[in-house]
């Protein structure tokens, strides 16, 4: 069952350039489109000013978009009505990559996991403390945890915390921003464990949003590659991580160790990012790409369905025919 759809999704923000000249536009998200089942986890992938955080904030109702459709759970997540609204915000929620920041320093485990039911429920206090009881063992924390201040905890506890403070409200849908990358990586593997574990048991749809191939690689059914507000390859993650087809998928894959199989292509990323206030005017890439032709500088690539998945450059095929891991 699909729990969220998103159809040419895209984000624009205004930047003053002072008083005597028309703003800039800054399109920070440019046409995404995806969807995600019950139970499935949809990883975004890519560097830094891409745009992942704009997009999660359009998913989690935080930011509306500049246009596209957002349907969450068969509801307009783009302008629901206002009964909708109160339903949407429960449906999905969001997890941030610093728990400290998102948890208030003076109040008690307990009382930040009931914050959200006294909000949105009528439950009375005992069945509250019964709920948040129950997600603090479901996240792995212990009972006395209950009455313990943030402070009290260490990074991995607090993102359990907050964890279990974004599921009180029984989401369909956890949209977790970079969630595990202020952590030790011995750390960050058992809050992947327990995001895992939890998907399965309460039947979640994540959207993941990682710069870290490694971590994408060990939670992901599907894989979105973002570049400059674009989505320039999407797919099966097997798909993608076997047989990278575009030219800066390779390259991000190239410069991470958890890349398997013989020799893989080497791409390495020239130059810089381009300014998203100015972006290349036809492949985004294609200022940084090893293959760039005339046609790359000229015509943005649609994105095409290639071998399994979505892919946006003029010469994927070529990448397809020759053998993975072979040099070019
Ligand atoms: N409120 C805003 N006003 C203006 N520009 C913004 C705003 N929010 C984000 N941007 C710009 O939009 C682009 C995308 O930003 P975003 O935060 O979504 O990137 P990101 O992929 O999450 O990056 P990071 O990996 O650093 O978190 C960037 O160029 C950023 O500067
Ligand atoms: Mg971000």
């Amino acid at each position: 069952m699909t729990v969220v759809a998103a159809n040419d999704l895209r984000q624009v923000y205004e930047i003053s350039r002072g008083l005597f000249r028309a703003p800039a536009q800054l399109r920070a998200v440019s046409g995404v489109s995806f969807s995600i089942e019950a139970g499935r986890t949809l990883a975004v992938v890519g560097e830094s000013g891409c745009g992942k955080s704009t997009l999660a904030r359009m998913v989690t109702l935080i930011e509306k978009p500049a246009s596209g459709s957002l349907t969450i759970d068969g509801a307009d997540a783009v302008s629901p009505p206002a009964a909708d609204r109160k339903k949407l915000r429960r449906t999905v929620q969001l997890v941030f990559q610093n728990p400290y920041g998102s948890l208030n320093p003076r109040k008690k485990i307990g009382s930040i996991l009931e914050e959200p039911l006294i909000i949105n429920t009528d439950l009375p206090k005992a069945e509250r403390t019964d709920r948040a009881r129950a997600m603090m063992a479901k996240v792995g924390l212990r009972p006395e945890h209950y009455s313990r201040y943030p402070h009290m905890f260490s990074g991995g506890q607090r993102q359990r915390i907050a964890i279990a403070r974004a599921l009180i409200l029984s989401p369909r849908l956890l949209v977790a921003d970079e969630p595990v990358s202020a952590l030790d990586v011995s750390i960050q593997a058992q809050v992947l464990n327990l995001l895992a574990d939890l998907q399965k048991e309460l039947k979640l749809a994540y959207l993941f949003i990682s710069h870290d191939l490694g971590v994408v690689r060990h939670i992901a059914h599907d894989v979105m590659v973002m570049y400059l507000g674009h989505a320039i390859e999407q797919g099966p993650k097997q798909a993608i991580f076997a047989r990278p087809l575009h030219p800066y998928t390779q390259a991000l894959l190239a410069s991470t160790p958890v890349t398997t199989g013989a020799a893989r292509r080497k791409i390495v990323l020239k130059g810089e990012l381009p300014s998203p206030l100015n972006p290349p005017h036809g492949c985004v890439f294609s200022t940084r790409c090893p293959f760039v032709t005339d046609r790359c500088r000229n015509e943005r690539p649609q994105p095409r369905q290639i071998d399994g998945r979505s892919v946006a450059c003029h010469y994927a095929e070529t990448f397809l025919s020759s053998a993975a891991g072979e040099t070019l």
